[in-house]
């Protein structure tokens, strides 16, 4: 693949070597000495246009550090963008300077598709309006890996805000590839149209009656940016019925484990007794495996050497 922008291109072999990619960059992560000369001469460019991020900016720049590679950070109100510069121009300027790789965050969908079809440069796609987030899953599904020592066959329950969640745009199809059962947990309102379409097998508005089945509880972020005009939350409500609190804890299988991509609502979508416990809160390993995926997309598009991968 040449693009990180839609997951559903990926099949379950590509989806695999991405996360035995990752797996190979864990040890590089876990020296003393974390950095390898793998995309060494290399130029990447981090758009981060017009929306906020902590964990997806952040991981890519370590990784790209890591990985030895020259970065730019380019964005914001700094930009001739504010003067009305066109996306298109702005593409075209810094393709100029002969870099490989464009990593996109845009508040519109669509946005690092059109970069693509613009620019001559590999673009991975993190995080686009309601569209996609696709490194954000390869991280997710990393997690689960590691913490499941499988994917084939697990029960997955995503809960919450579907309808607006870009995470969803991927993780869910990228779950039905990699062979995982999906049930999509939430209020109607918070339900895309046509939730099959995404790759989900079940849907249920009914949390109680789902916890006991699942091995893996992924917990949306209610997207308050994008509820302007929702019929539901009211966020008290929501929580009670759709909350993963300390009283939740007893539904659950033993072994079950609970996601977030963050940032975190707490004391909404979760609690701190549910965010922080100790066996079952996989979310700082998913934020620590953002850092292990993004170098593997970054390696596996770039095509970089194999110096570090070997060692
Ligand atoms: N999960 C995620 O994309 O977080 P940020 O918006 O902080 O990057």
């Amino acid at each position: 693949h040449r693009h990180l922008i839609d997951i559903r291109e990926y099949s379950a072999d590509d989806i695999m070597l991405m996360l035995q990619t990752a797996e190979r960059f864990r040890s590089v992560n876990e020296r003393r000495v974390k950095k390898v000369p793998t995309l060494k001469g290399f130029t990447v460019v981090n758009m981060f246009f017009n929306e906020p991020s902590t964990r997806t900016r952040s991981s890519f720049e370590i990784a790209e550090k890591r990985l030895s590679c020259d970065s730019l950070n380019f964005g914001g109100s700094s930009t001739s963008s504010v003067k009305g510069e066109s996306l298109k121009d702005t593409v075209e300027t810094l393709c100029a300077y002969k870099i490989d790789m464009i990593i996109v965050r845009d508040k519109h969908a669509g946005v690092p598709h059109q970069i693509a079809e613009t620019s001559g440069v590999s673009v991975i796609d993190a995080g686009d309006g309601k569209h996609q987030h696709p490194t954000q899953a390869l991280l997710d599904l990393y997690s689960i890996w590691q913490a499941k020592g499988t994917l084939d066959g697990l029960k997955v329950g995503v809960v919450g805000d579907v309808a607006h969640s870009r995470v969803c745009g991927s993780l869910v199809p990228a779950l039905n590839t990699m062979g995982c059962e999906v049930t999509l947990i939430a209020p109607p309102t918070l339900l895309p149209a046509a939730p099959e379409a995404l790759g989900a097998h079940h849907v249920t508005s009914n949390l109680d009656e789902a916890l006991g089945e699942l091995d893996v509880v992924y917990m949306l972020r209610i997207q308050q940016e994008r509820l302007e005009n929702s019929p539901f939350p009211n966020l008290r409500e929501y929580s009670m019925l759709y909350g993963l609190n300390e009283k939740r804890d007893k539904l659950l299988r033993p072994d079950a484990i609970v996601c977030h991509p963050g940032p975190i609502n707490r004391g909404v979508e979760l609690d701190d007794f549910m965010a922080d416990h100790p066996q079952r809160s996989v979310i700082l390993d998913q934020v620590y495996a953002g850092i292990l995926v993004r170098m593997a997309a970054m390696y596996l598009l770039l095509g970089g050497s194999e110096d570090g991968l070997t060692a």
